[in-house]
């Protein structure tokens, strides 16, 4: 990287506090900006990573209503899992904070009146939802209805969870409140407005044509809105949870939740430095990196740069805004409403110890391109074929030969041959490389070739064979494990960033202290004579019987999701009394029931039903495994259909069952016994 700015400020998007993270979080944004934060650490950087909870907005409003608590009670205990399970995770915040602070307050107030008194905002007057049987504005979130863009059933004022569009209330289809589930109504409400259409030509000339290397997802997301043309947005909402309007009149409004939390980027950094805080926003030797998710884009690129221009006083634009696209799980959208996650503390403790894993999981498969999936199978093969039998397995093997065959004493490398010069050569691309993808945000292709250096060192041991060497050559065999071990140190170095427990593990293992980036590509990191740790595994093989259980837990998800989604059909048209009456519904009991030959959806049932035997066909063998368990059940009939044939059996009526919401399928029976042939009715 050319250095030629002299701090990073990296932020990272505030997750709402409405509920825990999850694995599409992680992938999106924390696990990216830690890699990257811990990257520009070891290369002796000054760079400060700014983490936060989003604890304002109607997503907070919505659960607290939800659970009957308050929102306070909602932030408090979600803020504390989410700060708690990321730094478990070893996302290496230097601050984590909260939008409910009193400073956050006091900056977010003050930007508004600063923008107020330059008269930034415009005010407006105009109809906005309202629900009259609850008395409220509906803010965002508080309408729900169809998506104009994608049809979805359940897309928000705010955003469309499925197709990811960002939307107004106004664009909704059948819009209904969130509430009470009444059609919303129109009411006039006044609103501060910030005329985006000012910032448009400031805006294109810092995108369009000044950031050109953004990400392609990015620069496009941003250029479409830009072409779009810009429109004024409101920045107050009419809701009691938030930071109050700092004008007169303003009661009863806040401060719209995305004017507020971005300011959250700039009161976390004054929380953590105090007193030289503003050097990270202001100077222009500063670099400003936003990780965020693709529904951030506009609110990163658009409206916080805008809000930003019009405060003036220095404050620095981002410089990058390396938006993932979204991680699905097991082909299906994340959903915290649907509980279609896997949930960061849930994760931990059910794989405790194991934070690398997840971490070069959603790494290897990141979302950086297109939406990706995260399946349990690929988190059990990665972890059993690459991390433990790629990386692991390179590292025990040197630790344990050093061990065998040198007492655990680095032993000094003798004469070099054309097989270590190959691998120098080797091991510098794959070095130079991992930095040009680190630099440049392309943290999958980094994650592959600092692996890179794992099979660099697995080809060396296959090839040279040290175990066979050392019978007859123990100095050529040192010289190998010598080289085996520089590659260790390596490997500690490059890791660190992705998987920092295990890093820091082998760092231990093998006595090395002070790694930083610049010894990358070395072969001489540890000091022949060094006396090494007892080797321990890096990484372990995880069973099927703990992937089993996860994907059964999703399985139990899935299908009481289904269960409350179910509705029953709409009722069909009428028909007359008499044609129904014409309907002739009776009892049987089942004399004979078995699977009819080569057909596999069929059943033959013989009915006893008091004047003869008749035989019936009906296509429910899929839910009768074991049709003879049915006989001498009773059941309910149409006698007088005419007559037809199923697979060459002549079928004589039609049995009537229901199936069930969760699909299962059930006959209806009489709830007592009922001499066969009597008449229903
Ligand atoms: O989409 C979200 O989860 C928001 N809470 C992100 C806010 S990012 C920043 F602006 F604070
Ligand atoms: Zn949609």
């Amino acid at each position: 990287m050319e250095k030629k700015f002299k701090r990073t400020l990296v932020t990272t998007a505030l997750p709402y506090a409405n509920g825990p993270v999850h694995i599409g979080h992680l992938a999106g944004v924390y696990v990216p900006a830690d890699i990257y934060t811990r990257y520009l650490r070891l290369r002796g950087e000054d760079v400060v990573m700014i983490g936060g909870s989003d604890e304002h907005g109607v997503p907070i409003t919505l659960r607290a209503r939800k659970e009957g608590i308050t929102p306070q009670q909602v932030v408090d205990r979600y803020h504390a899992i989410i700060r708690d399970s990321l730094k478990e995770l070893g996302v290496s915040f230097d601050v984590y904070s909260r939008t409910t602070s009193k400073l956050h307050s006091q900056t977010a107030s003050e930007f508004f009146r600063r923008l107020y008194d330059k008269e930034e905002f415009i005010v407006q007057t105009s109809l906005q939802p309202y629900d009259s049987k609850a008395g409220e504005f509906l803010a965002d979130r508080y309408v729900v209805g169809t998506c104009p863009k994608c049809g979805a059933d359940n897309a928000y004022g705010d955003q469309c969870e499925k197709c990811g569009s960002s939307l107004n209330a106004t664009d909704l289809i059948n819009p209904r409140s969130a509430l009470t589930g009444e059609p919303v109504e129109m009411k006039e409400t006044t609103h501060w407005f910030l005329p985006l259409d000012k910032w448009e030509p400031a805006l294109k000339e810092w995108i369009l044509d000044g950031h050109k290397e953004w990400k392609t997802n990015v620069y496009g997301q941003c250029k479409s809105w830009l072409d779009g043309g810009l429109q004024p947005r409101a920045v107050s909402r009419d809701l009691s949870w938030g930071v109050p309007v700092p004008v007169e009149g303003a009661e009863g409004k806040v401060l719209y939740v995305w004017f507020d939390a971005p300011i959250g980027y700039i009161s976390n950094t004054k929380e953590l430095l105090p007193d030289t805080w503003e050097t990270y926003w202001k100077d222009p030797e500063t670099r400003i990196i936003n990780f965020i998710g693709k529904d951030n884009i506009v609110f990163h690129c658009i409206v916080f740069p805008a809000m930003l221009m019009a405060y003036g006083d220095g404050f620095q634009l981002p410089d990058n805004v390396p938006a993932n696209e979204f991680l699905n799980l097991e082909g299906d959208k994340i959903s915290t409403s649907r509980n279609w996650a896997v949930w960061l503390h849930e994760y931990l403790a059910d794989f405790p110890g194991k934070q690398d894993v997840l971490r070069y999981v959603l790494t290897a498969n990141a979302p950086e391109t297109r939406d990706n999936d995260f399946t349990w199978a690929d988190f059990q093969t990665r972890n059993n074929s690459e991390l433990v039998a790629i990386l692991g397995n390179f590292v025990n093997r040197a630790l344990v030969l050093t061990h065998k065959y040198c007492n655990g004493t680095v032993p000094a490398a003798g004469e070099l041959t054309d097989i270590e010069q190959q691998l120098g050569a080797d091991l510098q691309a794959a070095v130079a490389a991992l930095t040009e993808a680190l630099d440049t945000f392309h943290f999958r292709e980094a994650l592959k070739q600092a692996m890179e250096i794992a099979r660099i060192g697995n080809r060396y041991l296959q090839e040279t064979e040290p175990w066979k060497v050392a019978k007859t050559d123990m100095q050529r065999a040192a010289t190998i494990l010598n080289v085996a071990l520089q590659l260790c140190a390596n490997i500690a170095i490059a890791f660190e960033p992705f998987t920092p427990f295990s890093a820091s593990r082998l760092a231990e293992m093998l006595k090395l202290k002070d790694l930083n980036w610049g010894m990358l590509g070395r072969l001489d990191i540890i000091t022949a004579g060094t006396t090494l740790c007892e080797p321990q595994l890096l990484f372990e093989k995880i069973e099927d019987d703990a992937i089993q259980a996860q994907v059964q837990r999703l399985l139990d998800i899935k299908k009481a999701n289904e269960l409350s989604a179910w509705r029953p059909e709409p009722q069909a048209e009428d028909v007359d009394f008499d044609t129904f009456c014409r309907s002739d519904l009776r009892v049987g009991t089942i004399l004979e029931c078995e699977k009819v030959p080569k057909a596999d959806k069929l059943l033959r049932f013989l009915i006893d039903d008091g004047l003869t035997k008749r035989t019936i066909v009906s296509g429910i063998a899929k839910y009768y495994p074991d049709p003879a368990a049915l006989v001498g059940k009773q059941i309910c009939f149409i006698a007088n259909l005419p007559p037809r044939k199923l697979k060459g059996i002549v079928s004589e009526g039609m049995i009537l069952s229901a199936v069930n919401s969760d699909g299962s399928l059930v006959l209806i029976e009489p709830s007592a016994p009922v001499a066969p042939g009597a008449k229903i009715g």
